[in-house]
């Protein structure tokens, strides 16, 4: 962890005690603050309580047992606890998407309510979430409409950059903070909580602020889908898409990162955040055709994938399919649009037999598919099976023994949807190893 102690602690409240809010409040009680976490799940905030982590995300689980017994870190159903706990509160609460894709704001909007409603003094509210551009503006109207007593709110619009699966390490180092909000005072506080991480900080409006979050998720999306573009003609013409997107991503300008063709994009975000920035480009009636596209290629990829996999195996009825790996991306429990959700569902259309396999995420795949069979390790996915399809890059799949795969395996074939294997040894074992774009 990179971020030194500051000497200067704060009285923070967390509200929303999910991915985002948890790793929040865990980190700054970390750094040496005083933290209440509140949540409306009592079963997670029992589980915290015991310093258990209901979720799985590398280092989370260490730092929140340390700050509770340091007694730096507390959880509570209680809002009231928290609220006139914090001199600055962070709204980290879910902002998913409505069913016309824009963001559904109903928890936050809750959330400054019962922030107006129970505050005895001044509060500087700093949003976390992930939000459309203009919903400070909105927050502080709800915050200033529901207060009873004279107090005033400094909205800060502060978007969380976090990755699930290496979140504390994002948390603590991360590339930029950016801070936007009116009241200079609050500026300063809040950029005093962050001046522990030494990284540049950019002081700006709300809106930028806000603006930037959705922007930024929706570059990295687009930089996915275009190499997933160029993918499709690679193999149509046979180049090599890793070769093509080194060479692309050499060039200092475009840089390397978030350049893997596969599968496409999923998990809690990019789809959310890229529907929900199209919405706002509507709404203030701006040409958003360029993220449409975006998405249009991610929904293709998936079906693109499943076609292929019926191909190698002429026809997916009663083949059995070993899927590795459910999570959305590795190191995470979460499942939340996972490709292999739309991957698995396709498949079983066709009349594929589905066997799975993930370290962490199984649990949280059989609330949606409870009669594929889950396996106890990749050895017994593979075992009898017609295929092996590869949806997320855990590491211990790289490490398999693949002499002993291609013996217990039904046939000897491998779909690898992120070109993560190792294409050129698992041919020489004389596996049929099928990428995407190579
Ligand atoms: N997950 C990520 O990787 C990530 C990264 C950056 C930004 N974000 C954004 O951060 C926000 C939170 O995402 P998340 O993944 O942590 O969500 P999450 O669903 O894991 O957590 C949200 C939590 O808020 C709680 N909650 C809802 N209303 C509440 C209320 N009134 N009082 C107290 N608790 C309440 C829920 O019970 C839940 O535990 C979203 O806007 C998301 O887009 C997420």
């Amino acid at each position: 962890m990179s971020a030194s102690k500051s000497d200067y602690f704060m009285n923070i409240a967390v509200i929303g005690a999910g991915y985002v809010g948890l790793v929040t409040g865990a980190c700054l009680a970390e750094l040496g603050n005083n933290v209440v976490c509140v949540d409306i799940d009592k079963r997670k905030i029992n589980k915290l309580k015991q310093g258990k982590v209901p979720i799985y995300e590398p280092g989370l689980e260490e730092i929140v047992r340390k700050n509770l017994t340091r007694k730096r870190l507390a959880f509570t159903t209680k809002i009231e606890k928290a609220v006139n706990f914090g001199e600055i509160i962070f709204i980290c609460v879910g902002t998913p998407a409505r069913k016309d894709g824009s963001a559904d704001l109903s928890y936050l909007e809750k959330a400054a309510e019962q922030i107006a409603k129970l505050a005895k003094d001044n509060k500087i509210v700093v949003i976390k979430s992930t939000v459309p551009v203009l919903t400070a503006r909105k927050v502080h109207k709800i915050l200033k409409q529901h207060s009873k007593s004279n107090v005033e709110f400094y909205v800060i619009s502060n978007p969380e950059f976090l990755r699930e699966g290496s979140a504390v390490k994002d948390f603590m180092n991360p590339d930029r903070i950016v801070i936007g909000g009116i009241n200079k005072e609050a500026i300063r506080k809040v950029c005093e909580l962050y001046r522990p991480f030494n990284v540049p900080i950019l002081e700006t409006t709300p809106e930028s602020a806000e603006i930037i979050k959705h922007a930024s998720n929706s570059f990295l999306a687009t930089k996915i889908s275009f190499i997933n573009m160029v993918a499709n003609l690679c193999e149509k013409v046979n180049a090599n898409i890793k070769d093509v997107a080194l060479g692309i991503g050499l060039d200092k300008r475009i840089g390397t990162a978030f350049l893997n063709a596969g599968i496409g994009f999923g998990g809690s975000c990019f789809p959310k955040d890229i529907e929900a920035f199209i919405k706002v480009g509507e709404k203030h009636r701006c040409n958003f055709a360029l993220l449409k596209e975006v998405i249009k290629i991610n929904v293709r990829q998936r079906k693109l994938f499943v076609k292929k996999i019926e191909d190698v195996l002429y026809g997916l009825e009663n083949k059995t399919i070993a899927v590795l790996g459910l999570a959305f991306k590795p190191n995470t429990d979460d499942i939340r649009k996972a490709p292999a959700i739309e991957i698995i569902r396709l498949l079983l259309d066709k009349g594929a037999k589905i066997k799975a396999y993930d370290p962490k995420a199984m649990d949280n795949m059989r609330k949606i598919f409870p009669h594929i069979q889950y396996c106890n390790n990749p050895y017994e996915t593979l075992a009898n099976s017609d295929a092996m399809v590869l949806i997320t890059e855990w590491e211990e799949f790289k490490k398999l023994n693949f002499e002993k795969v291609k013996k217990i395996m039904k046939q000897a074939i491998i779909i690898d949807g992120r070109n993560y294997l190792p294409h050129n040894r698992l041919e020489r074992i004389g596996f049929t190893y099928v990428g995407v774009g190579i």
